[in-house]
């Protein structure tokens, strides 16, 4: 690409591109960064920067870029049937395989899709259908969805609500009716003197005080991802999830668990609630289901609460035209195919998972870290003015932010979230490539350090 083109597409940009979670304004003073090509691990900006890819695009890139075999299937199924729709009960062959193939490594008392687009409306599905149970079951009152703040679940109407991050909460009149929020299971933050394992019991306690005031009789379900990501990659207690599984078991509150990061060997099972041993009523899915290649997404019912919904009889009235969208599912059927016969589950645990831990947690001699946390294919660290008092920057310094343009100017992405910097990096990354891009943040830790002592904010 030459210059002048480069120039060209970047004044097309800032001129009619409203980018999503941007600040317009800012945006279009410093202008945009065009990706025009990846291949295996990276990414190629439109001036020939190779750039490791830290954040498997937005998490969802899991077998790297470039993979043959995911464009064939696109290409077969576009020539074969680009599209059909599964309303008015038709339905089309890769969307019958994939519903089966998900229930096959779903928890076992999971054996029913329904098939989205994207993660949110993956839950926007899931609050109708869950509100649906309960009036079948002759309880309408029971509507109230608790979720988590700092959690993330998606950015329409419901998956903004669902989730707790304040800044969407702020526009649009969120959250939508009957839709709370407990505390976050932060342990670094909010652990105090407990250790860990009672701080998870603590977190998880704190769902069965919102069940008895809001009333047992109206909550309907509990929402959580396994491992927060868009909140900064916060890995609960071991203790945690099994200590909510009895509260919802107790309460007869239905569990879900949004997958839409952690699903697909992200943690080295196939679904997070897999790792934590929870047996959830919903899984959102989206994302890595595809690699990236096509939007799809979806939810993943269990067995209860789908006999209810077919039993009763009576139309669901919801769906989307790109539902079971053919060439989305010959993609996702290549994908699995893919990640079982090159063992990317077993891969990331017993390899890549290790070796990501041991060298990522090396990071934490650096005077600007506080603590690093990885789990499988994630990892966070916390950036601190004085890591030995736990004393956090002046957020208005956004030292996230001068951490994450070092990174990208020194050839990896590396995603900050407030002061926590984070990867979730492609499931294919080989261990010498983790060496390397470890070795490349622990550089942006100096000079970001550097930066920060020049002007004298360290
Ligand atoms: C846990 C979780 N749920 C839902 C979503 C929303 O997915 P989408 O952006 O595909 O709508 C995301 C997106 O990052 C997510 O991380």
């Amino acid at each position: 690409m030459t210059k002048g083109d480069l120039e060209a597409v970047r004044a097309k940009d800032a001129a009619h591109y409203l980018h999503p979670f941007t600040d317009f304004k800012a945006l279009e003073a410093a202008g945009s960064r065009i990706i025009v090509r990846g291949e295996g691990v990276y990414i190629f900006d439109a001036e020939g920067n190779r750039i490791l890819d830290g954040m498997s695009g937005l998490w969802n890139v899991a077998l790297g870029y470039g993979r043959r075999e995911l464009a064939d299937a696109a290409y077969r199924q576009m020539m074969t049937l680009p599209f059909y729709n599964s309303f008015f009960q038709t339905s089309n062959i890769p969307a019958a395989r994939l519903a089966a193939e998900l229930a096959s490594i779903a928890p076992p008392q999971m054996s029913r899709v329904f098939f989205a687009n994207s993660g949110s409306e993956g839950n926007d599905t899931i609050v109708r259908a869950v509100r649906r149970y309960w009036e079948l079951l002759g309880q309408p009152q029971r509507d109230v969805i608790i979720g988590r703040h700092n959690g993330y679940h998606g950015s329409t109407m419901a998956g903004a609500s669902l989730g707790g991050m304040a800044g969407m909460h702020a526009q649009g009149g969120l959250p939508i009716p009957n839709i709370v929020h407990i505390e976050q299971p932060y342990f670094y933050e909010l652990g105090g003197d407990l250790t860990e394992d009672e701080f998870g019991i603590k977190a998880a306690g704190w769902l069965e005080e919102k069940i008895l005031a809001v009333g047992v009789d109206r909550v309907a379900a509990f929402i959580g991802e396994p491992v927060q990501g868009a909140g900064g990659v916060i890995i609960p207690p071991r203790t945690y999830w099994p200590e909510i599984q009895r509260i919802c078991d107790a309460y007869g509150v239905l569990l879900i668990s949004d997958e839409v990061i952690c699903g697909f060997g992200r943690l080295g099972t196939w679904f997070g609630c897999q790792h934590f041993g929870v047996r959830p009523d919903f899984i959102t899915f989206a994302k890595a289901v595809t690699s990236g290649y096509f939007p799809l997404g979806g939810v993943i019912v269990s067995d209860r609460v789908s006999e209810v919904l077919i039993e009763s009889g009576g139309e669901f009235n919801h769906g989307y035209t790109n539902s079971g969208h053919p060439v989305g599912c010959a993609i996702a059927l290549e994908n699995l195919r893919i990640m079982k016969d090159e063992k990317i589950l077993e891969n990331v645990s017993n390899v890549l998972g290790p070796h990501l831990a041991a060298r990522f947690h090396a990071l934490a001699d650096h005077p600007l870290v506080g603590v690093t946390e990885t789990l499988g294919m994630v990892a966070g660290l916390v950036l601190m003015s004085e890591k030995q008092k736990k004393l956090a920057f002046d957020p208005t310094l956004e030292v996230g932010m001068i951490c994450r343009r070092h990174c990208f100017e020194q050839g990896v992405v590396m995603r900050a979230v407030g002061d926590r910097m984070i990867i979730a990096p492609p499931l294919v990354m080989t261990t010498r490539e983790i060496d390397d891009m470890i070795g490349v943040i622990r550089r942006c830790l100096d000079l970001t350090l550097q930066e920060l002592t020049a002007m004298g904010a360290f």
